[in-house]
């Protein structure tokens, strides 16, 4: 997938995405990069790949740093932000990408500990960071977004119902964000091929995903997605302030 953003038409502008050590949020930052912005790599676990794609960036000429944070530890959040503030001084772009609660032995209350109240905590805690005219994208899935109307797979639920949470919690402080000038957009995309949560689904439910892709005409993969993850953050707001990326017909609105 090529990217979405010009060369150099993000020069100078500073970009997190949280859970940007693999699959979507990689390609994302790397975009981001690529068009020129500074980024910073957040990582929970794989610090090796967050390096690992940060010394590609610099190879390739950009600014890039690594953070590591657990998104649903809210002092590591504000050690995460203090490292942001000292090495960039502000953040024009935030993407909430990171996301979970498939994970095995978790509390039984993960999911919305990290979809719901830690998306809410990392956005409090930008604030000091975000200028007017910047702009915070929240990532999700169609699954989730559309979960209080069209239902999904069970082993998926307790995810959607709690990404659905999160996107309702950060909607709601939007009239907040508008006074300060900062824009709000939502991406939501169909399940993505090639990722570890279609893998896990596939295995749950055999053909589940093939079905959705023949239902849907065509799954994005995961280069695909960031594509558009990324254009979210310099394209105009989209109605409803929802960026919907891939079919969305099978869904009730
Ligand atoms: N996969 C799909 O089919 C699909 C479809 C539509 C939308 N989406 C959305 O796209 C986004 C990315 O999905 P993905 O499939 O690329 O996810 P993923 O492969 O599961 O990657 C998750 C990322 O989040 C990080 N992360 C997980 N828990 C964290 C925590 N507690 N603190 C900090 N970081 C944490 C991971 O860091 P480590 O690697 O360091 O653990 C990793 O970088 C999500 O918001 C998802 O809902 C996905």
């Amino acid at each position: 997938m090529s990217n979405p953003l010009a060369p150099g038409s993000l020069t100078g502008k500073n970009v997190l995405v949280t859970g940007s050590s693999r699959g979507i949020g990689a390609d994302t930052v790397l975009y981001f990069a690529e068009a020129g912005a500074n980024v910073v790599i957040n990582f929970r676990n794989k610090e090796a790949r967050a390096v690992k794609l940060a010394d590609a960036i610099r190879a390739q000429g950009g600014t890039a740093i690594t953070v590591g944070a657990d998104l649903t530890d809210p002092a590591s959040v504000a050690s995460m932000f203090d490292t942001i503030r000292q090495e960039y001084g502000s953040l024009d772009v935030l993407v909430l990408n990171a996301s979970g609660g498939m994970e095995s032995g978790m509390e039984a209350d993960y999911a919305m500990q990290l979809n719901r109240d830690a998306q809410v905590n990392v956005l409090e805690a930008a604030l000091p960071l975000l200028a007017p005219g910047s702009r915070v994208v929240f990532v999700t899935s169609h699954q989730a977004h559309f979960i209080r109307t069209t239902e999904t797979m069970p082993e998926y639920e307790p995810v959607a119902l709690s990404k659905r949470a999160g996107e309702d919690a950060l909607r709601d402080r939007m009239p907040a964000l508008t006074e300060k000038g900062i824009e709000f957009v939502v991406v939501s995309g169909d399940m993505i091929e090639g990722t570890i949560t279609a893998t896990l689904l596939e295995r749950a439910n055999p053909g589940a995903i093939s079905a959705r892709k023949d239902s849907a005409g065509k799954l994005y993969n995961v280069g695909e997605f960031a594509a558009e993850v990324a254009a979210a953050a310099v394209d105009p707001i989209p109605e409803e302030n929802t960026r919907y990326v891939g079919d969305t017909s099978d869904f009730t609105r």
